[in-house]
C-alpha cells in the first residue's frame, strides 16, 4: 500500500484545502445536483423503454446509474486517495470477477464498508450494474433512494410474508440483466455493534452453533428464500471481507471521505460456484454459517497479525493461489465527476458572482441559505448509509429470535430476512464499459 507521500508545500496547501467546509459544500451541490437531473432522466427512461425492451432500458441504465455512483468512487479514490488492495486467487479474478452474475456476501462492520464494496465493483466494471438489498424506507432517501427504485433494486418489507412475496418478482428482473450484475446481501443484517454481538451469540449458543468473535450470526431466511430464484442465473457467490488497516489513523467514515482523509483497506474475495451451495434448506443455512464462521477466524487473524491468512491456511488447497492484486483505478470516476462539476460549478459560480456583486442583500441571503440547505442535505445522505440507524430494529429482530429460538429451529430461523444495507454491488454492461 502507499504511504502517504513525503508531504511537499503543495501537498500540505492542497490537504487543507480539501478540509474547508467550502469544498464539501461544492461537492454536495454536484452530486445533489446532478442526482437530481440522474433520477428524472431514469424516471423517463422507466416509463418510455422499460415497458418495451427491458434488456435496453438496464443497458442504457447501467451508465446512468454510474455517472451517479461513481462520483463516490470518485471521492473515495481520487478525492480522498484512499486505497483498497484486493487479496484474491487472481485465477478467479481473470477469468470470473466481472464477467458474471454474482451474490456478495458482506459483512457490515464499517460505515463505509459498502464504499470499498463499490471501489471493487468499479474497477471489475460492474459499478452501473450493482445492486443490494435494502429496507424499503430508504426508497424515500431523496436523489439516491429514488435513483434505487429505477435501478430496481432489491427493496424489502419489515412483514416476512410480503417480502416472500414480492422477492421472485425483484430477483426475476436482476438475473435477467443482459450484462454482469453484483447484488449485495449483509446476511448479519445491521452492523455491528457489541451489545447485537452479545445478544447474538445468546443466539448461537442456544443454537448449539460455534461462537463468533467478530461477526453476528447470519440471518439466513432471505438467503434462503433467494436461492430459488438465483440459482438458474447467477453462478457464483464471493464472499467478500472488508478489513481496514488498523494502522490507518482516519477514521474510517463517510465524513473522512469528504474531507479527503485517506482510509486504507484491505479485502478478500473468495468465490464460491452455485453449484457448492446446497439444495436443501437445512444444508443451505448450514452453509451460510459455515461461510460466518470461517470468515471470523480470517478476520481474527487479520487483527492479530495484518494478514487474513495463517501460515497453515496459506498452504490449503482452498487458498494456496490467494495474493495481493492491485487494480488500477480507472479514470471514469474522475472523467464524470469533472464533467458534472464542469456542467454545474461555471454557471453556479457566474451566478453567484452576479447575486454578489448586485448588492442586493436579500438575494445574497437566499443564496447562501439554499448553499447551506444543499450542504445539510448531503450530510443527512450520509447519515442514511450509516447501518446502525437499523438497530434498533436489527436489535429487536435479535431478540425475536432469541425468545424463538429454543422451540424451533427448523421453521422461523431467524430475522424477517437476511439482509439489509445499502451496498453496494455492481453490475454493468460487461463489454462495453470496462477496459
Ligand atoms: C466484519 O465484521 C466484523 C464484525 O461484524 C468486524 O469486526 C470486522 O472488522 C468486519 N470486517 C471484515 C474484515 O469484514
Ligand atoms: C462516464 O463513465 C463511463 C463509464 O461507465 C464512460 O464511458 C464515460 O465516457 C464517462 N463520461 C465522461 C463524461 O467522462
Ligand atoms: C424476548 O424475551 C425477552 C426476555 O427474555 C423480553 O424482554 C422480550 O420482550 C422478548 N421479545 C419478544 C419480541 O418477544
Amino acid at each position: 500500500m502507499v504511504r502517504r507521500m513525503a508531504a511537499s508545500p503543495v501537498s500540505k496547501v492542497w490537504k487543507a484545502f480539501k478540509e474547508l467546509i467550502f469544498c464539501q459544500v461544492l461537492l454536495a451541490v454536484v452530486f445533489l445536483t446532478s442526482g437530481l437531473v440522474v433520477d428524472v432522466i431514469q424516471g423517463v427512461l422507466y416509463v418510455t423503454i422499460r415497458p418495451f425492451n427491458p434488456a435496453l432500458y438496464r443497458k442504457v441504465n447501467y451508465y446512468v446509474t454510474y455517472t451517479l455512483n461513481s462520483q463516490i468512487v470518485f471521492l473515495v479514490e481520487w478525492w480522498s486517495q484512499s486505497k483498497c488492495q484486493l487479496y484474491i486467487d487472481p485465477q478467479d479474478g481473470e477469468k470470473y470477477f466481472g464477467k458474471e452474475h454474482a451474490i456478495l456476501l458482506l459483512n457490515h462492520t464499517y460505515e463505509i464498508d459498502w464504499v470499498m464494496g463499490w471501489l471493487v465493483c468499479d474497477r471489475y466494471g460492474v459499478l452501473g450494474n450493482a445492486r443490494v438489498y435494502v429496507k424499503k424506507i430508504l426508497a424515500y432517501a431523496p436523489v439516491l433512494g429514488w435513483s434505487w427504485k429505477f435501478q430496481e433494486i432489491v427493496f424489502l418489507e419489515r412483514d416476512w410474508e410480503q417480502d416472500k412475496r414480492n422477492l421472485g418478482g425483484q430477483l426475476n428482473n436482476l438475473v435477467n440483466y443482459p450484462d454482469p450484475m453484483w447484488l449485495t446481501l449483509f446476511p448479519e443484517g445491521t452492523r455491528f455493534t457489541p451489545k447485537k454481538h452479545a445478544a447474538s451469540m445468546e443466539v448461537a449458543r442456544q443454537k448449539g452453533l460455534p461462537e463468533l468473535k467478530h461477526h453476528l450470526l447470519p440471518r439466513t431466511r432471505g438467503f434462503v428464500a433467494s436461492l430459488p430464484h438465483l440459482r438458474e442465473k447467477v453462478p457464483a457467490l464471493y464472499d467478500i471481507l472488508v478489513a481496514i488497516d488498523p494502522k490507518c489513523k482516519n477514521e474510517p467514515s463517510m465524513y473522512s471521505i469528504m474531507k479527503g482523509r485517506e482510509v486504507r483497506s484491505k479485502i478478500m474475495m473468495r468465490r464460491y460456484p452455485m453449484s457448492e451451495v446446497p439444495e436443501d434448506e437445512k444444508e443451505a443455512i448450514d452453509w451460510l454459517h459455515k461461510r460466518y464462521q470461517e470468515k471470523d477466524v480470517l478476520l481474527d487473524n487479520f487483527l492479530r497479525t495484518g494478514e487474513f491468512l495463517s501460515k497453515e491456511q496459506k498452504a490449503l488447497p482452498e487458498y494456496q493461489n490467494f495474493q495481493y492484486v492491485e487494480l488500477p483505478r480507472r479514470p471514469y470516476s474522475i472523467t464524470n465527476f469533472s464533467s458534472w462539476s464542469f456542467v454545474i460549478l461555471i454557471p453556479l459560480m457566474w451566478y453567484l458572482y452576479t447575486v454578489f456583486t448586485s448588492g442586493n442583500y436579500l438575494k445574497m441571503g437566499i443564496v447562501l441559505a439554499l448553499v447551506v440547505a444543499a450542504n445539510m442535505g448531503l450530510m443527512k445522505l450520509i447519515d442514511l448509509t450509516r447501518i446502525d440507524k437499523g438497530s434498533s430494529y436489527g436489535q429487536q429482530q435479535q431478540q425475536q429470535q432469541e425468545n424463538n429460538s429454543e422451540s424451533d429451529s427448523s421453521n422461523q430461523e431467524e430475522e424477517p430476512v437476511a439482509i439489509i444495507k445499502p451496498i453496494t454491488n455492481g453490475v454493468s454492461n460487461g463489454k462495453a464499459k470496462v477496459h
